[in-house]
C-alpha cells in the first residue's frame, strides 16, 4: 500500500489496547470535523467498528437462554444490547455492552474446556454451558429498557413468496410496492453488525505481528445497496499508520518481501489462509484464489453464517462502496430504485445466472442505475463532485485519486427530482436503456454523460475511480442482448399494465420460468417481435423493421 495518501490527525476509536487502530490513512480523521454525523461514510465506518470491538456472540441452546444470559454478561457491566440469531439451526446472541472494559472483564472470566482436543485460542466468540451442580446466575428482572434493547425472536430472511404477497397489496401503487421491497430485503441493524464484527475478528487474530493491521468491509456490506443475507467482501491492509516518524531514531527490524510486493501479497494470503483455517474459530472451508487479477481468499463463517471474500490489495475498492455510499445517502430515490432494479435483474435471469464473469453483476447494474440517474440531472458526475472536494476529501489509494466531495449535506441542489417519483424512475430506466446505444457508447459516471467506447467490448462502464478501466470487461455480447431484451420488455409491460388490471412490480418479475417469447418497442414505438429478430434467418421484413442499433446489436450477437 505505498503511495496511499497519509493524514496528519491521528484519533483512536477505542482505549482498547488489542484492537485500537490509527484509521488515519485510509479513512481519514474519524471526528470527521464539521460534517454531518449521519451521513459520512467514516462515521458509519467508525461507528460500526467500535461497536464491534465491545461485541461478543455467544452460541446458546434456544433463544430462551436469553434472560440467562443477559443476567449473566450484565453482572460484567451494562449491556447496550442483544440480538438473537440463528445459523443452520444453531441459535446466537450478539451482545453488546456499553462499555470496552464489561468485554474484556467478561473474556478474562472466560475458560476453555480442559482434556479436550482444542487449540486453546482466544476470540470475542464463546458458547454458554451450563455447569451441572452449580447455581444459574441469580434472574434478575428485566426492565422495560432492558426488553427494548434485546431483539428476539430473529425475524427471517424474507423470501420471494413473502415478498410476492406483501406486494400483492399494493398492487395499484408501484412506488409503495418499491418501498416495501426495500424495506424487506435491506441490510439490517443485526446483518451489519456481524459483518463488522466478523471483519474485527480477523483483525484481531493478527494484532500481536500487525499492531496497526486493517480490515475493513466493502461492496454491498457497506454501500447501501446490501440486501439481507448478501457476501462479505473483506480487505486487509497490515499496516494502516504508514507515516514515517521522522524524528524517530529507533527503527523496527522487519523482514523483506519476497522478489515483489503481489508475489509477497501472495505469499502473506496463503500463510494467512493456513492460520485461518487451522487457529481461527467460526473459519471453515477456505479457498484459495490467488492466481486471480485480485487475489482472494473464500471461506464461510459458521458462527455469523456469512460468506466472505477475503482480499488485500484492493483499497481503491473501499473508495468505491464510500462513492456508491454517498450517492445513495444524497437522495431517498437512489436505494429503493437500485434494489428493485437488482430484484428485477435477478428475477429476469440477467444476474445471478450463467457463468461468473460473462454476465452481468450487481455492482454493474447498479453503476447503470446511477448512470441513469445522473441522466436524470438527479445525481451529480464524478468530475461535479471532484470539483467541490474539499482538502480533507483528498484520498489516493495504491492505484488512483479518489477525491470527490464526501459531505452528502454538500452535494449540488438537484431539482430536477422534484418532478420524480420511484415509479417514473423505474419507467424510464427501462425506457432509457432501451434506446441506449451499447454498441458505440460507453457510460461514464465521471463525466456524467456517455462515451464513444475506446475498444470492442460489449458493455463498457468506465471504472469511476479509474476512467482507463472497463468494469465491465467481461460481460458476453449475449448478456448485453438479453439486458436490452429485458428492459424492452419491462417497458413495455409497465406500459401495457397502466392499461389494464396490474400487479405492478409483479407484472415485471418474472417467475423464474423458461424464458418466453417477448416484444418489444423499437424507436419509433413500433412493436418488433424479438424472438423473430433474433432468429439466425431474419428475413427482409423485418430487417426493415429493425432500427440501426437493432442492426448492430444483431452483429454483436452475431459476433
Ligand atoms: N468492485 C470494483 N470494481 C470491480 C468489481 C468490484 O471496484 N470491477 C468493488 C465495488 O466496490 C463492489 C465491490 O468491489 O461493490 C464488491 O464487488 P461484488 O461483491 O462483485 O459486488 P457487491 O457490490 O458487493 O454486490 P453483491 O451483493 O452482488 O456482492
Ligand atoms: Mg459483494
Amino acid at each position: 500500500c505505498h503511495g496511499m495518501h497519509t493524514r496528519n490527525s491521528h484519533t483512536k476509536i477505542t482505549d482498547d489496547n488489542q484492537t485500537s487502530k490509527l484509521l488515519n490513512t485510509t479513512f481519514g480523521n474519524i471526528k470527521a470535523e464539521n460534517q454531518s454525523l449521519a451521513s459520512t461514510f467514516d462515521n458509519f465506518l467508525n461507528n460500526r467498528r467500535k461497536e464491534a470491538t465491545k461485541t461478543i456472540i455467544v452460541e446458546v441452546q434456544s433463544s430462551d437462554s436469553c434472560n440467562d444470559l443477559y443476567s449473566y454478561c450484565s453482572s460484567y457491566g451494562p449491556i447496550h444490547l442483544m440480538h438473537h440469531y440463528t445459523v443452520d439451526k444453531n441459535h446466537f446472541f450478539l451482545v453488546e455492552f456499553k462499555n470496552i472494559e464489561s468485554r474484556k472483564a467478561l473474556m478474562t472470566a472466560a475458560t476453555h474446556i480442559h482434556h479436550q482436543d482444542i487449540i486453546p485460542v482466544q476470540s470475542q466468540m464463546f458458547s454458554f454451558r451450563n455447569i451441572a451442580g452449580q447455581k444459574k446466575t441469580k434472574k434478575i428482572q428485566l426492565s422495560s429498557s432492558d426488553l427494548a434493547n434485546i431483539h428476539v425472536p430473529t425475524i427471517n430472511k424474507p423470501t420471494v413468496e413473502k415478498m410476492s404477497s406483501a406486494l400483492m397489496n399494493h398492487t395499484n401503487d408501484i412506488t409503495k410496492q418499491m418501498e416495501i421491497l426495500y424495506d424487506m430485503w435491506k441490510l439490517d441493524d443485526i446483518g451489519t453488525r456481524l459483518r463488522f464484527f466478523t471483519a474485527h475478528q480477523m483483525e484481531n487474530s493478527f494484532t500481536s505481528l500487525f499492531p496497526n493491521n486493517i480490515v475493513l468491509p466493502f461492496g454491498s456490506s457497506v454501500n447501501g445497496f446490501g440486501k439481507k443475507g448478501c457476501d462479505l467482501d473483506l480487505v486487509m491492509n497490515l499496516d494502516n499508520n504508514i507515516m514515517e516518524k521522522q524524528g524517530s531514531r529507533l527503527v523496527f527490524r522487519t523482514k523483506s518481501i519476497v522478489s515483489d510486493q503481489r508475489s509477497q501479497t501472495k505469499k502473506t494470503m496463503e500463510l494467512l489462509s493456513f492460520i485461518m483455517q487451522t487457529f481461527i474459530p467460526g473459519i471453515s472451508n477456505v479457498i484459495r484464489i490467488l492466481k486471480a487479477r485480485v487475489p482472494i481468499i473464500k471461506y464461510d463463517h459458521l458462527l455469523t453464517g456469512l460468506e466472505c471474500d477475503f482480499s488485500m490489495t484492493n483499497m481503491t475498492a473501499v473508495y468505491m462502496s464510500e462513492l456508491l455510499y454517498i450517492y445513495g445517502e444524497s437522495c431517498e430515490f437512489v436505494r429503493p430504485l437500485v434494489f428493485t432494479i437488482r430484484q428485477w435483474a435477478s428475477s429476469v435471469n440477467i444476474t445471478g445466472v450463467g457463468t461468473p464473469g460473462t454476465t452481468i453483476s450487481n455492482f454493474q447494474i447498479t453503476l447503470l442505475v446511477l448512470f441513469y440517474l445522473q441522466q436524470k440531472k438527479i445525481l451529480p458526475s464524478i468530475n461535479v463532485l471532484k470539483s467541490l472536494s474539499r482538502p480533507e476529501d483528498v484520498r489516493i489509494s495504491e492505484t488512483c485519486d479518489c477525491t470527490f466531495l464526501r459531505n452528502v449535506s454538500l452535494f449540488p441542489i438537484m431539482k430536477n427530482k422534484n418532478n420524480e417519483t420511484l415509479e417514473s424512475l423505474l419507467t424510464d430506466f427501462f425506457v432509457y436503456y432501451s434506446t441506449f446505444d451499447f454498441s458505440t457508447k460507453a457510460i461514464s459516471l465521471r463525466d456524467g454523460i456517455s462515451l464513444y467506447k475506446p475498444n470492442t467490448d460489449n458493455l463498457y462502464i468506465c471504472n469511476p475511480l479509474e476512467k482507463a478501466l472497463n468494469v465491465s470487461k467481461n460481460v458476453h455480447a449475449t448478456e448485453v442482448v438479453r439486458f436490452i431484451e429485458a428492459v424492452r420488455n419491462a417497458a413495455e409491460l409497465i406500459n401495457e399494465g397502466n392499461e389494464k388490471d396490474s400487479r405492478g412490480l409483479l407484472d415485471i418479475f418474472a417467475e423464474k420460468q423458461p424464458r418466453k417469447k417477448i416484444t418489444f418497442f423499437n424507436k419509433s414505438f413500433k412493436r418488433v417481435n424479438v424472438a423473430d429478430l433474433f432468429d439466425d434467418k431474419i428475413n427482409d421484413e423485418h430487417k426493415n423493421n429493425m432500427t440501426n442499433e437493432d442492426i448492430k446489436k444483431e452483429r454483436i450477437r452475431k459476433s
